[in-house]
């Protein structure tokens, strides 16, 4: 599970840190993949008029870059309001001291001083993004460094949840009425291991005891969970623990060298015109040293490197050094191969979004089935989770 703020239409940045790797998972995993306009809000909630046409933007990015609606769920959050169930019922739970030394919390109310982040809503952030992963119990999460404490945030509430609520109503009584119609010789035998292993850790005695519970054969799979969840003393899991999954990937230098980023002004957009993207490679800062043509540079001080490093083969990559510490080629000549490699990316990408941007309908198909889809995983686990905390008044 995974999810983008719709902050516009997307860049290179995003196609080489994130897209390109959900292009991967989504062939090897059952991938939720979130326009999550709600997180938008808690810092733009005084402008929202560019979140709605932000979602949009994205959901069309995501498809031209190849991202699978037939494999992939995608989905708008506020479209699956049981997300925003689930984070009111974690909320009941979360320590305000968690969310207080969540590092982002104070970096970003430093970084966007023009914003009043001091809302509840701010607060709150990463226990939305928890219920944003844990409603569909996903095991990894595919994110950047810096998300690894909203993730690692999410495993604590999870596992608190589990602590607090992970015994179905009555659970002891359950699990004692199994136990006994174990027989008595049986029932007897069972209850000692438990109290070996639970009493005196004794892990010879967890292992008699599973194996007592494999061994069974008239017995329904709801007594089997709760016999294995009476012996470790477990109970029943309701929510897996989720993890951050980094994958290390090519970090796509901004035209000033910066990191890629729509607030620093320095991106080169997916779906641009070929004419700017251009006209901006040809445009890019260089190696200060190299006034004239004949002074030689450094690589190492230049952003056009980096973008060689993600784009050009080992010769390539060669000739710039070679060249650029000998002064034996000039610095337009030096970007030439990047903007066939951008441009021979960046082509099919910006043609397949113009397909989708003169047919909404398709798109808006696409939302419909996922956020349909998503809906009825969440559903379920919303049915769970209201019958565990004992709110499911019927
Ligand atoms: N906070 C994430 C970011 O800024 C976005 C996000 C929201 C997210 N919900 C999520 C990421 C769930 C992964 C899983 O990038
Ligand atoms: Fe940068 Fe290439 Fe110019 Fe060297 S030759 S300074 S690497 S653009």
């Amino acid at each position: 599970m995974s999810g983008m703020r719709p902050t516009g239409s997307l860049h290179l940045g995003h196609y080489h840190g994130v897209l390109k790797n959900w292009l991967k998972l989504q062939n090897q995993y059952e991938c939720f993949f979130s326009v999550v306009d709600w997180h938008a809000l808690t810092t733009d909630y005084a402008n929202p008029g560019e979140i709605a046409k932000n979602v949009w933007e994205v959901v069309i990015d995501w498809l031209a870059v190849g991202i699978n609606p037939g494999t992939a769920k995608l989905f708008i959050q506020s479209r699956v309001p049981e997300h925003a169930e689930l984070h009111l019922l974690l909320s009941m739970f979360t320590p305000l001291s968690w969310l207080e030394r969540v590092p982002t919390y104070k970096d970003q109310q430093e970084r966007l001083k023009e914003k009043d982040l001091t809302t509840y809503g701010f607060l709150g952030y990463p226990v939305l993004q928890t219920a944003d992963i844990i409603i569909y119990k996903a095991n990894l999460v595919p994110v950047g460094e810096d998300q690894v404490a909203h993730v690692e945030l999410a495993r604590e509430i999870a596992r608190r949840f589990n602590f607090l609520y992970g015994r179905e109503a009555g659970f002891e009584d359950k699990a004692r009425a199994a136990v006994e119609k174990m027989g008595k010789k049986n029932s007897k035998l069972f209850d000692e291991l438990r109290k070996s292993y639970q009493e005196h850790g004794e892990t010879a005695a967890l292992e008699k005891g599973r194996a007592m519970i494999a061994s069974l054969k008239r017995i329904s799979i709801g007594d089997r969970d709760r016999l294995l969840g009476w012996l470790e003393g477990s109970g029943k899991i309701i929510f897996p623990e989720p993890q951050a999954l980094l994958t290390p990937v090519a970090k796509v230098p901004g035209l000033d060298g910066q990191k890629m980023s729509k607030s620093y002004g320095n991106t080169i957009g997916l779906r641009e015109d070929p004419n700017s993207v251009e006209q901006k490679i040809k445009t890019m800062r260089t190696d200060p040293a190299r006034v004239r043509r004949s002074d030689p540079g450094d690589p190492d001080k230049c952003p056009v490197w980096g973008l060689h490093q993600v784009y050009s083969n080992a010769d390539t990559k060669e000739w710039v050094q070679k060249g650029c510490r000998s002064a034996g080629i000039g610095c337009l000549e030096c970007k030439k191969p990047l903007v066939n490699a951008v441009l021979e990316e960046l082509v099919p990408i910006r043609e397949r979004a113009m397909e989708y941007e003169k047919d909404r309908d398709t798109v808006r198909g696409i939302i419909e089935a996922g956020c349909a889809a998503a809906r009825d995983v969440a559903r379920a686990t919303m049915d769970e989770v209201r019958q565990a905390m004992g709110i499911s008044h019927r």
